[in-house]
């Protein structure tokens, strides 16, 4: 990400990209065939007036069709980082971290075993405004939530130290929609990070997308026409630093790591994403038979885990 993106709220920014992240949410929410029901997303994205506004149902969303998210990649999604935190409790995972956390309401939304303990980081005035709305709702989490407000960039471990975050425990984090956003050295620190407060048993899921393709959106001038329905260039805000992918570092540092094509995993929750995909690649610029198009077919959702 540029430097000049310091703090920010939710109306600006890159917060607004979490803003549009919700609208999706609110859209795939109000889809018969949902694959996500959150039932605070409309709400989390009124309340935030918006400089434009984004839709919160199927009806707005086809009537704005340049909406920067689609509701079925989002579906897909939220899907994959639910399962994988029932997956965790499962397996007696108590202490979960929501990385980049957004309007993200899984700490108010997932039936959470008693016990579970779990810490939003983000930006301080992100998680701010996400509280004071769920105040405003009368909803309260169904864990023990803490938010720490920290630049992901800077020293987030001791201020999740300093939230009580306890290293001997194991631990389920992940990381939705936001690595683009991290500089190489910064994602690189962040792995190591999470590897070093990790306990035998911990698990990891963050939704990867190749460096090539990160690329190609932040230098394609139709990035920023698609950010027009938010009023920012999000192509600006990414970050296409050459570095490692995460799949492979998460495996040089000693986690079991499963690789998941959103693809694959779109077709598995019977969301075919395949013509979507294509019609990103062809709104890029790129032929579909060359072999910057077949990479797009590498973005994924990268699971980890730490041997007990
Ligand atoms: C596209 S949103 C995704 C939010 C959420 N994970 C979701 O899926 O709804 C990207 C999020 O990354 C956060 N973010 C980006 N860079 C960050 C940084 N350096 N420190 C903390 N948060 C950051 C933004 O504030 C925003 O909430």
């Amino acid at each position: 990400m540029n430097a000049k993106y310091d703090e920010w709220d939710i109306t600006v920014s890159v917060g607004l990209t979490a803003l549009a992240a919700c609208s999706a949410r609110a859209v795939e929410s109000d889809r018969p065939d949902r694959l996500v029901d959150d039932p605070y997303a409309r709400d989390l994205v009124l309340a935030a007036r918006a400089p434009k506004p984004l839709p919160t149902s199927v009806a707005e969303a086809n009537a704005a069709p340049d909406s920067m998210m689609s509701s079925r990649f989002t579906g897909v999604r939220s899907r994959v980082f639910d399962d994988f935190f029932a997956t965790s409790a499962l397996d007696g995972v108590r202490q979960a971290v929501v990385l980049a956390a957004g309007l993200d309401v899984r700490a108010y939304r997932l039936p959470w075993p008693p016990g579970t303990v779990l810490y939003e980081i983000d930006q301080p005035g992100v998680l701010q405004y996400k509280a004071e709305v769920m105040q405003h709702l009368g909803v309260a989490a169904g864990c023990d939530r803490y938010a720490v407000g920290v630049d992901l960039r800077k020293d987030w471990v001791s201020a999740l130290r300093a939230a009580g975050f306890d290293p001997a425990r194991p631990t389920a984090w992940i990381g939705e929609g936001f690595l683009p956003y991290l500089p190489a050295k910064a994602e690189a620190d962040m792995f190591s990070a999470i590897t070093a407060l990790s306990a035998p048993g911990s698990q990891v899921c963050v939704e990867f997308m190749p460096t090539d393709v990160v690329e190609r959106f932040a230098a394609h001038p139709t990035m920023q026409g698609t950010s027009d329905s938010l009023g920012v260039d999000i192509g600006d805000m990414w970050n296409a630093e050459p570095r490692q992918a995460a799949a492979d570092r998460l495996r040089e540092i000693g986690w079991n790591v499963t690789v998941d094509s959103v693809l694959d995993r779109g077709r598995r929750l019977g969301v075919p994403l395949d013509e979507e995909f294509a019609g990103i690649v062809d709104m890029l610029g790129v032929p579909r038979d060359s072999a910057l198009a077949a990479v797009f077919g590498e973005c994924a959702f990268v699971t980890a885990q730490l041997p007990r």
